[in-house]
């Protein structure tokens, strides 16, 4: 059963449960408790409602990996499949994660579109088409909710990019905000019925997301008859009367926020009508009896799905969201017997998943390395790291054995906790056994370090405050480490570490650490987060000699495959990327090996796109997105051709100097989307450029025949046939062009897609269904259904077209 409409069971619960409330706890509920929850009102029978961030797992309401959660590919991968049922099971998923971690309520999806590839939360959005979006979200927002899990769909709307994210203007014109911007929204408010959306942090044509009325009440309540809570983005919500007239349910984290008594007061003042306050109540009051928080009333699943296999659906999802972009001479799947040279750091340490609020904690990670390792048992695997991208330290991790130390002013320890790596994130109360805000002065993170390599270690900090740092008995550091003065306000999660020690280690032998912070949180009511870490980086090798190590690995192999990643320092929340390129060298890496070894596939190991120089001089090029906790294992699935890999891009990939739409940076406070509704694929023909690989680009290991188009109204068959050798799965895509081009509207837009699998010599049909919105434009206040001829384009990408059917309408 999917997110349904509400019951009218539960509106007689909700009306009468709000009607036993005063304002004062009315108000209080929307100002929420903490982090994470809202406080429960026993006298209603209300329990706690927790929320948790999404979209990739269920990270539960503490920050650290002390307390494991399953990671899935990026959003961007889940896309990439082109499949909303394995979106749907994805959901499936996280709602059992959900549940396991007493979690009501998922802060997920993102569906906010890839405007520029430089925004820093690309890889957790999933498309740049709205369509695309539409359908990856519904089917996530259905399998969380079949759970019994809400879901909040954010950020509402336009938050696109991450510089300046709290204040910036977007300037968005009315076409462009419905056909592409609110489309994904509305698409999952109508097909899914999502319990919740979240509103962002910045203004869209001058008024904050959290205050607009026009946007929220009129078009997401009023005219899609949304009937789920509204909560603020953290910290987004700014005004207590622009907040709650501005149709703002939930300001969190709480209870500090501008609800609460400020709400109550304004009531009190007649600036604010309490009927008003009681729809934002109402509201949250069927979000909680939706997911079974409200004594009296059934939740609105009552049947759970079945258990899901979670590492079987994260190694399932990755390799169906692997895009192979370039394959020459049947480079891949790999020949029985090869032998292989493994190159690059990320395939060794893996990165999975990308940073920021998305974060969450795998109990296990399969790199590369090891799931080559573990399918290529006849020992032809070789390895070198080639080039290192992380030229920055990062968290503490491996060799480190850790704990928090917490002290009181006086230095007497009141209690410990764990530290599975160097970052210590405490939110709100989730503090150790015995340990207040009012008592803790000091936590020291202490312990010792084994390394793996002899030379020179760097040691460093994340955070801002006063810190003292100490290795094997010398003290490097005492003194206070301040932002930037730019920084994101959030710089303490995201921001880079700072190189504060170096000391001159023995491999295997360990030395004690110790870093110690003095806590310094805003005195009286508010919000409080402990947030440092202890940063580490082992000693650098000369680049020359490990390129020239990895080329000499690529000689002596019959294939070489180099990984190739972005850092967390290149993909996140809380900044936008500068520039497409790979870090560090791993350009000159790939040139260097492609020239000793014709085979040479290269894994691209970031959630959004990169530059790729040399793509023209190697055998293979296989994207795999952050491919979640099973990436290395899925990666072994596809190379040895267990299976293939199944992703199609849902974004174009291409440099960032012909990139049409690029700007991420206000001017003045402002960001105008003056492309209007040309981003995307759009913006590329527009522009009459070529990327590196289209939207919608994606080889699989077998071919594919189109055999024939039928177009009855406006259903459309496609048969296909598998002309290739090996069974096979297409994604068949279907475009709609006005035969009259039309200067203000794109050449085409994709129109639907379906999912086909056959075997070789095997005929398949698929059917796609155009929606009335493929053929509307917002036209002055309105849509527009735009009448006349038709091209029907179905292909295998944009550029891929391989028949074509005209219709009137
Ligand atoms: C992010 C949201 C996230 C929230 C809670 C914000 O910084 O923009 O996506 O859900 O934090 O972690």
């Amino acid at each position: 059963m999917t997110g349904t409409p509400t019951s009218p069971d539960i509106e007689e619960a909700v009306e009468a449960a709000l009607g036993k409330l005063d304002l004062d706890t009315k108000t209080r509920l929307l100002a929420g408790q903490d982090m994470w929850s809202l406080p429960a009102v026993p006298e209603i029978g209300l329990e706690s409602l927790v929320m948790s961030d999404g979209p990739i797992g269920v990270r539960g309401v503490r920050w650290t990996a002390g307390d494991p959660s399953v990671a899935l590919p990026s959003p961007t991968a889940l896309a990439a499949t082109w499949d909303p049922d394995l979106a749907r099971r994805a959901g499936t998923l996280l709602a059992q994660e959900a549940r396991r971690k007493g979690v009501h309520v998922l802060l997920a999806p993102t569906v906010n579109l890839h405007r520029s590839p430089l925004g820093g939360r690309h890889f957790e959005a999933y498309s740049e088409d709205p369509f695309l979006t539409g359908e990856i979200g519904t089917g996530y927002v259905r399998g969380v909710q079949s759970g019994g899990v809400g879901t909040t769909v954010k950020h509402f709307v336009a938050n696109d990019a991450e510089t300046d994210r709290f204040t910036v203007n977007n300037l968005v014109g009315e076409r462009a905000l419905r056909e592409l911007y609110l489309a994904p929204f509305e698409a999952i408010v109508e097909n899914a019925h999502p319990w919740g959306i979240m509103t962002a942090y910045n203004s869209v044509n001058g008024t904050t997301m959290t205050e607009h009325h026009h946007l929220v009440n009129e078009i997401l309540r009023g005219e899609w008859g949304f009937d789920g809570v509204n909560v603020s983005d953290w910290t987004a919500a700014r005004s207590t009367v622009g907040g709650i007239e501005g149709g703002l349910d939930l300001a969190m984290p709480g209870p500090d926020t501008v609800y609460g008594e400020a709400l109550a007061q304004a009531v009190r003042d007649g600036g604010v009508e309490e009927s008003t306050v009681d729809e934002a109540v109402r509201n949250v009051l069927r979000l909680a009896a939706r997911v079974g928080l409200l004594e009296g009333v059934a939740p609105a699943v009552t049947d759970l799905p079945e258990a899901v296999d979670s590492e079987g659906l994260a190694r399932e999802i990755a390799r169906r969201a692997f895009v192979l972009a370039r394959n020459e001479d049947a480079a891949l799947p790999l020949r029985p017997g090869t032998t292989v040279a493994l190159i690059g750091a990320a395939a060794r340490d893996a990165r999975v998943l990308g940073g920021g609020s998305a974060t969450v904690f795998p109990d296990r990670t399969v790199s590369p390395l090891d799931g080559l390792t573990a399918a290529l048992t006849d020992g032809s695997l070789s390895y070198a790291v080639g080039a290192d991208p992380n030229t920055e330290l990062a968290v503490a991790d491996k060799g480190f054995e850790l704990r928090a130390v917490c002290r009181d002013e006086a230095g007497t320890v009141i209690g410990t906790g764990a530290a599975p790596t160097g970052a210590l994130t405490w939110m709100g109360t989730d503090l150790p056994e015995g340990v207040t805000h009012d008592t803790l002065h000091s936590v020291e993170l202490t312990g010792t370090f084994t390394p793996r390599e002899s030379g020179p270690h760097t040691f460093g900090i994340k955070g801002t405050g006063t810190f003292t740092l100490t290795v094997d008995g010398t003290t490097h550091f005492d003194a206070v480490q301040r932002p930037a003065d730019d920084a994101d306000p959030f710089e303490t999660f995201f921001g880079a570490p700072q190189p504060r020690a170096q000391a001159e280690l023995t491999a295997g032998q360990p030395v004690e650490v110790s870093l110690t912070h003095i806590v310094a949180l805003p005195e009286g009511p508010g919000f409080k987060s402990l947030v440092f870490a202890l940063a580490h980086q082992a000693p650098q090798r000369d680049p020359d000699e490990l390129i020239a190590e990895a080329v000499a690995a690529a000689r002596a192999a019959d294939t070489a495959v180099v990984v190739v990643a972005t850092t967390e320092r290149v993909e996140s929340e809380g900044f936008d990327r500068k520039d497409l390129r790979l870090p560090g060298r791993q350009d000159e890496l790939v040139h260097a090996v492609a020239a000793a070894n014709p085979r040479t596939v290269v894994v691209v190991n970031s959630g959004s796109p990169v530059e790729m120089p040399w793509r023209d001089e190697v055998a293979a090029v296989l994207l795999s997105w952050f491919p979640g906790q099973e990436g290395g294992a899925a990666l072994a699935d596809v190379l040895t051709g267990a299976f293939e890999p199944g992703g199609r891009l849902p974004t174009t990939w291409g440099a960032l100097a012909d990139a049409p739409v690029t700007q991420v940076v206000p001017v003045g406070g402002e960001l105008p989307y003056s492309e209007g509704v040309f981003i995307g694929y759009s913006a590329w023909e527009k522009a009459g450029r070529t990327p590196a690989y289209p939207f919608g680009h994606g080889l699989g290991y077998t071919d594919w025949t189109y055999e024939s188009v039928e177009v009855h109204g406006t259903t459309v068959k496609v048969r296909v046939r598998n002309s290739g050798e090996r069974a096979g799965r297409e994604v068949v895509q279907v475009y709609l062009a006005p035969t009259t081009p039309d200067p203000d509207r794109p050449a085409r837009r994709l129109a639907g897609f379906a999912g086909v699998t056959a075997t070789p010599g095997e005929t398949a049909e698929v059917t796609v269904q155009l929606p009335r919105r493929a053929f509307e434009i917002w036209d002055e206040g309105a849509w527009s259904f735009v009448k006349g001829s038709y091209e029907i384009q179905v292909g295998r990408s944009i550029t891929d077209r391989r028949l074509t059917a005209t219709i009137n309408v």
